[in-house]
């Protein structure tokens, strides 16, 4: 990273200053790069903007995890030949994991006026398709620091790609198979963006607790990243349920900063299904495995992912999603349509789309319900609550908690739950 020093526009020495607009698709993968590509436009000494019409350079960072994931960043894609029409000599960039997917002849031959593609596999290659329209960057570069304001949280990737094979899934074909980053490149990453201002740090992976750094542990490289001084929580995502061991448990019941929250998707309540999706793991074990972690901490707060009409999925398979969902006790579970990702007709839903429709619609009704619960369990509770505006902030188990005063972004304070609203907590800063 560039040392930081003034001033830190425009571009060129007397020159008009240069913008960018990102536009980011998908997962916290996609948004951790979109923050990296943003640097590396901040070494041109380009600042962000979202009105396309000031932009001298587009960035569209794309998904494919459904195929209307991938739709709409095509349809994006097709929505930028008014801007390069009126700016011909703007930059169009298609990154991510769709042009992953399609590849770079395709999206060019379908979209011409894109200037470059390059793919999620290859997303450090960035700095040179970047080089290829804009030159290298300058010798002196600029900060990092006027693309963003000091973020109370901020991600830092310690892995990328997946050598997981889930039957519906496209993330290790588009990002490749699981690549550790070193632990102390990810200690230099966190540190240097907690000196930027962040208080939380989310470390991200697809499978983010597979992390190996030779024989260290995820949980050793947590402990080393809660000695960081001055952080103030620490989360992670995704974790797989495949993952977890003893020591894991040990740490999350020591160690406050951890934060009281996991989202650990769990995909389907049914064995039969788990066992076609090759999730690795049984109904029983995943919950066995909540069992071991909230009873090592007492009120874990826990979020997953659930997919409804998996090729052969039953009534019956359904019901066991909708009953492991009041098993679970999950605070919040986003819920999607199974969405073929190949060719394969073995591959394609047996349900047509009404009703897929329905079971999604009793599974998110599900869910809303259950989540309420929840929710209400928190009250008379102290929780404590990190601040990102004066009344605004999230607490240790995630849920966002409204107070009158008391708050200040980046703040930390003990705040007594005196009621909830839609998905929101409300208190006092004690
Ligand atoms: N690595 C994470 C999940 C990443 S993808 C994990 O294994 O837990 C995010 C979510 O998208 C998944 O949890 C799954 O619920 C959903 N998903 C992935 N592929 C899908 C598909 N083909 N159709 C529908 N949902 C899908
Ligand atoms: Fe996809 Fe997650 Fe399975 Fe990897 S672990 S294949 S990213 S669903
Ligand atoms: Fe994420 Fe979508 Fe790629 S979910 S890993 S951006 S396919």
């Amino acid at each position: 990273m560039q040392k930081p020093q003034k001033p830190a526009s425009p571009p060129v020495p007397g020159g008009p200053a240069r913008r960018v607009c990102i536009i980011t698709f998908g997962c916290q993968m996609n948004e951790a790069d979109s923050r990296d590509i943003a640097a590396a436009f901040g070494r041109r000494g380009y600042t962000l903007t979202d009105d396309l019409k000031k932009a001298d350079a587009v960035v569209v960072n794309t998904c494919t995890v459904r195929q209307r994931a991938e739709d709409k960043a095509i349809s994006q894609i097709g929505r930028l030949r008014k801007w390069k029409l009126a700016k011909p000599e703007g930059k169009l960039f298609i990154v991510g994991c769709a042009a992953q997917k399609l590849g770079g002849k395709a999206i060019k031959s379908r979209f011409p006026f894109v200037d470059e593609v390059s793919g999620a596999k290859a997303i450090e290659y960035f700095e040179d398709a970047l080089a290829a329209q804009l030159g290298p960057a300058p010798e002196i570069g600029y900060p990092d620091s006027t693309l963003f304001r000091s973020p109370q949280s901020a991600y830092v990737t310690i892995m990328r790609g997946c050598s997981l094979k889930c039957s519906y899934c496209i993330v290790p074909a588009v990002r490749g198979p699981a690549v550790f980053l070193p632990a102390a490149a990810i200690l230099k990453d966190a540190a240097a963006k907690i000196k930027a201002g962040a208080k939380e740090i989310v470390l991200l992976g697809q499978t983010v607790n597979a992390w190996r750094g030779g024989k260290a542990t995820f949980s050793e490289l947590l402990k080393k990243v809660l000695a960081l001084p001055g952080l103030e929580r620490l989360r992670f995502m995704s974790p797989h349920p495949l993952y977890f061991d003893d020591a894991f448990t040990a740490l999350l019941a020591a160690e406050p900063k951890l934060s009281r929250y996991l989202h650990l998707p769990v995909q389907s309540g049914s064995d039969r299904i788990l066992k076609a999706m090759r999730r690795g793991y049984t109904r029983g074990q995943y919950l066995a495995l909540l069992e071991r972690l909230r009873a090592a901490v007492p009120g874990l707060a826990v979020s997953t992912d659930f997919i409804v009409g998996y090729p052969g999925e039953t009534e019956a398979d359904f019901e066991e999603t909708l009953s492991l969902l009041r098993e679970g006790r999950f605070s919040m579970a986003f819920c999607f349509k199974y969405s073929p990702r190949s060719d394969n007709p073995a591959m394609v839903s047996h349900l047509d789309e009404p009703a897929m429709e329905a079971r999604l619609e009793r599974l998110l009704s599900a869910v809303k319900k259950n989540s309420r619960v929840i929710l209400n369990e928190r009250i008379g509770k102290i929780e404590e609550v990190l601040f990102e505006t004066d009344t605004y902030g999230r607490t240790s188990g995630n849920f966002g908690c409204r107070v009158k005063t008391g708050g200040a972004p980046g703040r930390m304070a003990q705040v007594f739950i005196e009621g909830a609203e839609r998905n929101t907590l409300n208190g006092k800063v004690l």
